[in-house]
């Protein structure tokens, strides 16, 4: 793949242009509005000067990463030549069926059709002669530095495809997760939304304000998610615990029950989620600490602790 297309200037499609450009693809950007062209490559430049002052451009010119940028409000011009096509337009299942349609008649028959959908189960509605190259790639704001793209298959999308977007994306210094079968909100948009959904429980029945809450979130749990995710937490904090912590409540979970039945208690027993055989207890314990501790000193420098 050579020629990348974005449609959509927006607020993921203008760095999503950049990423690329960066990454040395000739990209072009198109939107339906010119003005929103022109607002894009302003910020997209801004963005760079960022990179660039904080030596993180990667060597790269940027007016040649620039350059590599063409704009246009002609879906036809865009579509022509691409290779892989992204979509970024608005999170409307009309707007995207009628796009992906057009894009299935302008683009060359092996071009790929990724969304960047964050929700939408696209492969109910989208109709295309070419389902086995269409797939969902969901980025982060802002995808220029969020690493993570979450590639999620419909039940057409070749293997061919997959390893292709996911090839290409690595190649872009990204760090992918390939979903098994679609599902609303993949991952990263269903663990936030379950603390969204707790955050916004807390402050309409009057629990803590608003500031509270966001120093619960950097302060308590938040710090440790860099360095332990939040599956090998559960390991730190012991699955034994887990399961009586999911008792009080009344709940349970089949997968504790299991890890515990079968001795596997978390760090302390050797294994939990993870293994940790061979690694004493006081290793594991103190790589973890180690890297809290950096971490912590490195947010309190920013003024964030
Ligand atoms: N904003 C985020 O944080 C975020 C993160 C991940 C995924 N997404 C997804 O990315 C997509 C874009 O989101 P956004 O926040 O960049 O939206 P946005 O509203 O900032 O940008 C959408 C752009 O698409 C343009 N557009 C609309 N219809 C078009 C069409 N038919 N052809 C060409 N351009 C068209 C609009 O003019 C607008 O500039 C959505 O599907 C959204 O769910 C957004």
């Amino acid at each position: 793949m050579k020629n990348i297309t974005i449609v959509g200037a927006g607020t993921m499609g203008h760095s999503l242009a950049q990423v690329f450009a960066q990454g040395g693809y000739p990209v072009v950007l198109t939107d339906i509005k010119e003005e929103t062209l022109s607002a894009a490559l302003g910020l997209i430049a801004a963005n760079l000067k960022t990179l660039s002052d904080l030596g993180l451009a990667g060597g790269a010119d940027l007016s040649e990463t620039l350059g590599r940028i063409q704009t246009t409000t002609e879906l036809p011009v865009a579509a022509a030549t691409a290779d892989l096509i992204v979509e970024a337009i608005v999170e409307n299942p009309e707007a995207k069926k009628k796009l992906f349609s057009d894009l299935d008649r302008m683009s060359p028959p092996h071009t790929i059709l990724a969304s960047n959908t964050s929700f939408l189960d696209i492969y109910q509605f989208v109709e295309t002669k070419r389902p086995h190259k269409v797939l969902i790639a969901h980025w982060f704001a802002p995808p220029h530095i969020i690493p993570l793209v979450e590639i999620v298959p419909g039940p057409q999308t070749d293997a061919e495809t997959v390893s292709a977007v996911k090839t290409m994306l690595e190649g872009l210094g990204k760090q992918t997760i390939v979903l098994k079968k679609f599902l609303p909100g993949f991952i990263v948009n269903r663990l936030q939304s379950a603390l969204t959904r707790e955050v916004l429980f807390l402050l309409e029945n009057g629990y803590a304000d608003p500031q509270d809450i966001d120093k619960a979130a950097k302060a308590g749990f938040g710090i440790r998610i860099p360095i332990l995710g939040l599956v090998q937490r559960m390991d730190f904090t012991g699955l034994d615990l887990m399961k009586d912590i999911l008792k009080n409540s009344e709940k349970r979970s089949q997968i504790i029950d299991d890890l515990v039945a079968q001795g596997r208690l978390g760090v302390k027993s050797g294994r939990g989620f993870y293994d940790y055989t061979g690694r004493p207890v006081e290793e594991v314990l103190r790589d973890r600490d180690l890297k809290l501790l950096k971490l912590r000193e490195f947010l309190k420098e920013l003024g964030e602790l």
